[in-house]
């Protein structure tokens, strides 16, 4: 991992104008250069799909380019890269109208629907050349941007379809988004338009979240659908940010001035020119009969791929046929959604199974005879816990549907009812095991609770699983310690506690004796372990693995607190009192640092050298009681954000200047309210001397 160079002279001295400009000058060059390889890696990534270097490095570089552009705010653009990655708050979501409603489609099962679909077509259009263009189906979440003068404006959630909501900040965050259109030679750029699209989780990510909510012990998602519109739908950016959301533009809504294009496939080549992702797999047809052999084709082919799909969108190719024809109700007569059934398939439950987790809790799972479903070879489903067991009603033994439709993790719908007559004596209840599989420590369980745990906080898997938990991305981010590696380091024993992961240099030679563990080999995860002790407070609250701490409430936390000593010695009522915290967790918190053997970890990981603090930015009231007008554009901030910033700092944003504002930022243009404000009397600054008096005032910007 390339360790991000720290900016020098962060405050800049106003004493040393030369050095002053060697260095803002050293920092433009460094910054254009990280711009441009962190471009160049996106389309790597995106566009090639070879990526070149890993994602820990990539977020290396992101990190870099802000803390350069923190220090020096100039350099900071609206399309930089950071401004994709960073998370600013939001308050609530404003309502966006849609200009023009956002409509949904009219299903059809099958090749016989489609004919009939198709037959309407013919006899409406009096036509039987109609073309069509086959996109799949992305199961994600439809969204409407604007972009005026070639740049990313507004976001907006479908909502109704005539409304939605404003999640500007939120797509803000999505690596692939134009942020800034690409500029097509010979082609004027409408000076307004809208792109719809899809907002999308692919499964890899899916995935992804999902172990790190294991260790966590959070609840899992669902599917990958669901977890998308979550994450889109947070109020908080950063949370946006953390869960690499994709996006496929798949229409062109309004434009102003003259269209681009006169078909629904020029519109997409276009859009794909001025840099907007759009799927790869879509085709234009001239036949029906080929639209439906598409149409099958996915249905068999959709698990290659590495996002949902739902089924098909068969669309008129015509912009001119597709106004004639027309919208009924919701639904256009144009396009049409040719659904895919969903995948299910019958197969015998072996066994159920248990597994332990991170924090003792006992996951039962199926154990299945192998069965090919949803395209693949499915012999283990989740089962969650005991109660759903119940609900269930599974017995070992028994026929069970299983499916995947949607739904990344198999997941076991019910048993056949039918299958079990005579079978009665094969089929067996089943029983949580008394003893932990592994280390045959008595089981609990807490009144009430669904979930079961091994007693033994010794428990070899347990401290296996917290390494890697401790290790993870979402915590630590200490590169080379894989499931495997965590796992023989706790079963040879050179692990047993977490904070011995902090003795492993000492124990270099013993470590030289593992296979796989040579001399370059440790020096690399020794120099990633040292830097794991430079990383952020909320990240250690996250590893140590808090239960119902996730890395939203761990920076929570960590921002109210600032320092690990403030967290530890809170009584429980300052806990109840940091946002977002409520009683459950703030009783969790409470309890995990009244016991003795977390106070002894965490006093072992400050003697190793962690770091107990957090860049505490934003505590809220920088701006308290005052109102800022905010008028023409600012380089820094959309309009949208500044005032989310101010909100978030405990401003309130005013409409025009009047005898309450207590100062104005001016940005470019704005020459009335400017006026307006000199008029009155009211203090006029403009950007670089807003973002000095919130930074005077204590706001840190990273
Ligand atoms: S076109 C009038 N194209 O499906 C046309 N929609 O029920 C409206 N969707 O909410 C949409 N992939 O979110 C279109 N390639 C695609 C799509 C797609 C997914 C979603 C969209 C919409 C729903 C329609």
């Amino acid at each position: 991992m390339t360790t991000p160079s720290a900016p020098q002279n962060r405050r800049g001295s106003r004493t040393q104008p030369r050095a002053d400009a060697v260095t803002a000058e050293a920092a433009r060059e460094r910054a254009e250069a990280l711009r441009r390889e962190i471009l160049e890696h996106d389309r790597r990534y995106y566009e090639l799909a070879q990526p070149t270097i890993g994602d820990s490095q990539y977020d290396a570089l992101v990190l870099e380019l802000r803390e350069i552009e923190a220090a020096h705010p100039e350099l900071a653009t609206p399309e930089s890269p950071t401004q994709h990655v960073s998370g600013r708050p939001a308050e609530g979501f404003a309502v966006v109208e849609h200009r023009e409603p956002m409509l949904s489609l009219g299903n059809v099962f099958g090749r016989d629907e489609l004919m009939a679909w198709h037959q309407r077509l013919v006899r409406l259009t009096e036509r039987d050349d109609i073309a069509f263009v086959c996109e799949p189906k992305i199961d994600g979440l439809a969204i409407a941007l604007v972009y005026r003068d070639g740049r990313f404006v507004q976001g907006a959630t479908r909502g109704d379809g005539q409304r939605g909501e404003n999640i500007t900040p939120n797509l803000e965050t999505i690596r692939t988004l134009p942020k800034q259109v690409r500029r097509v030679e010979g082609q004027p750029l409408a000076p307004a338009f809208e792109v719809r699209g899809e907002v999308y989780l692919s499964k890899a990510e899916f995935d992804r979240l999902n172990a790190q909510r294991a260790e966590t012990g959070e609840q899992m998602y669902m599917n990958p659908r669901n977890t998308a519109a979550g994450s889109l739908r947070q109020l908080d950016a950063s949370v946006t940010a953390s869960r690499r959301l994709d996006l496929f533009a798949y229409q062109l809504g309004w434009a102003d001035g003259e269209r681009p294009a006169t078909t629904h496939a020029e519109a997409i080549a276009w859009l794909g020119a001025l840099g907007f992702p759009t799927n790869p797999l879509a085709q234009r047809f001239e036949s029906i009969a080929d639209v439906a052999s598409f149409c099958e084709s996915w249905a068999e082919k959709r698990d290659a791929l590495d996002y949902e799909i739902d089924g098909v969108v068969v669309k008129v190719d015509d912009f001119g046929l597709q106004r004639a024809l027309g919208v009924v109700g919701r639904e256009p007569r144009w396009a049409v959604a040719w659904k895919f059934p969903a995948e299910q398939a019958v197969t015998r439950l072996r066994e159920i199974q248990v597994s332990v987790g991170r924090t003792g809790v006992l996951t039962p799972f199926a154990a299945l005879e192998p069965v090919f479903v949803g395209g693949a070879n499915v012999s283990t489903a989740i089962l969650h816990n005991f109660d759903h067991v119940r609900t269930l009603d599974v017995r070992e033994g028994d026929d069970v549907i299983v499916q995947r439709a949607g739904d990344v993790i198999p997941q076991v719908v019910g048993p056949v009812l039918a299958s079990r007559v005579g079978r009665e004596s094969e089929l067996r209840e089943f029983v949580m095991p008394e003893t932990c599989p592994v280390c045959h420590a008595p089981v609990e369980n807490d009144e009430g609770e669904a979930a079961y745990y091994c007693s033994n906080p010794d428990c070899p898997v347990r401290i296996s699983r917290s390494l890697e938990h401790y290790t993870s991305r979402g915590a630590l981010d200490i590169e080379g310690f894989g499931e495997e590696r965590c796992a023989r380091l706790v079963w040879l024993g050179f692990v047993r506690s977490l904070a011995d992961l902090y003795t492993l240099p000492e124990q270099r030679d013993a470590l030289l004796a593992i296979d796989g563990l040579g001399e370059k080999t440790l020096d690399t995860l020794f120099d990633h372990l040292e830097a794991s002790k430079r990383q952020p407070l909320h990240r250690l609250l996250i590893g140590v693995g808090i239960r119902h701490v996730g890395g939203e409430t761990a920076r929570s936390l960590a921002r109210h607190f600032g320092t690990l000593e403030a967290l530890r010695s809170a009584a429980l009522d300052d806990l109840q009192a940091v946002d977002g915290i409520g009683p459950v967790v703030a009783q969790a918190v409470f309890a995990w640092f009244q016991d003795e053997r977390h106070r002894a970890l965490l006093d072992r990981l400050v003697t190793a050298g962690v770091r107990t603090d957090e860049d505490v930015s934003a505590r809220g009231g920088v701006l308290d009681g005052l109102t800022v007008v905010v008028t023409g554009s600012l380089e820094r901030w959309s309009r949208n954000e500044v005032e989310e910033l101010i909100k978030s700092l405990g401003g309130k944003v005013g409409a025009g200047p009047s005898k309450k504002t207590s100062f104005v930022v001016a940005g470019e243009g704005g020459r009335g309210k400017r006026e307006k404000a000199e008029a009155l009397g009211v203090e006029v600054i403009d950007e670089a001397a807003f973002v000095a008096r919130l930074r005077e005032r204590g706001w840190e910007d990273r």
